[in-house]
């Protein structure tokens, strides 16, 4: 997969792109990250790329002209099919769904805006998708765009030592991961649930099965009621609450 990143501040990816699973993503050849000065696309000979609002107000707004010419030129390359994404805490909420679909495209192109944001138009011309990635105001769109490419990184082929791990994770079944527990078994006066030290697998299956219900009951419950729930899970979530009522 290639990802292209247009960026006011392309310093800003240097060390994340480098580190841990984004580094080993690119070294076995599963992702290619392409960082954009979006500079490079400015019209005037100061490279400038933002402008005072129209009606007034607080703040800069991204120029239209440099960040579409960016986009169309990466198009040129990469096809009139390739998602434009512009990262905004207005549009829709980034998710783990979200990512597994991302993760099927050959290319993706990652706009980040600053300042006030980004002028309208570039939004209704060249821009496919809105994501954000919560309900809170970053500085820029940077740290959402590593958001993305992070998420979306873990679950290219060939990118995790492990890919089993990615089935049990939270949100891959809708619902939260059970709790882990290495060594020692007692620490601080607190030990490792008997059952997993006892090699029983059905039992281990059954008992992260719990914890992780119990953990989304608690913490979610949202999750659980968009799930369509098994006999097991039934039964299992009719424990917890007597559980939870003796308690
Ligand atoms: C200060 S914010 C602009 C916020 C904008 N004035 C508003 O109220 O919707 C500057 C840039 O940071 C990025 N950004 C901020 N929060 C974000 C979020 N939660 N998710 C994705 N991008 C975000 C966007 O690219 C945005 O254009």
């Amino acid at each position: 997969m290639r990802i292209d990143v247009i960026t006011i501040f392309p310093g800003f990816f240097s060390s994340p792109l480098e580190c841990s699973m984004l580094g080993r993503a690119q070294q076995v050849g599963a992702l290619t990250v392409q960082v954009h000065d979006l500079r490079n696309w400015a019209t005037d000979k100061h490279r400038v790329v933002d402008d005072y609002p129209y009606g007034g107000g607080a703040g800069m707004v991204m120029k239209p002209e440099p960040l579409t010419l960016a986009v169309e030129d990466l198009l040129r390359e990469a096809g009139p099919d390739c998602p434009v994404i512009l990262l905004t805490p207005q549009g829709q909420q980034f998710d783990q769904a979200k990512a597994e679909q991302l993760a099927q495209q050959a290319q993706l192109i990652l706009i980040c805006g600053h300042y006030e944001g980004v002028d309208e138009r570039v939004r209704q011309s060249v821009v496919t998708e809105e994501l954000s990635i919560g309900d809170y105001i970053l500085t820029g769109g940077e740290p959402a765009a590593l958001v993305v490419i992070e998420a979306v990184a873990r679950l290219l082929p060939g990118v995790l030592g492990n890919p089993a791990s990615l089935h049990n994770e939270s949100f891959a079944s809708g619902l939260l991961e059970y709790p882990h527990y290495t060594r020692p078994v007692t620490w601080r006066g607190m030990s490792v649930p008997e059952v997993l030290l006892s090699g029983h697998h059905e039992k281990i299956r059954r008992w992260r099965y719990k914890q992780a219900l119990r953990r989304t009951r608690e913490r979610r419950p949202e999750l659980l009621e968009q799930l369509e729930l098994t006999e097991q899970a039934r039964e299992l979530l009719a424990e917890i609450e007597a559980e939870c009522n003796r308690e």
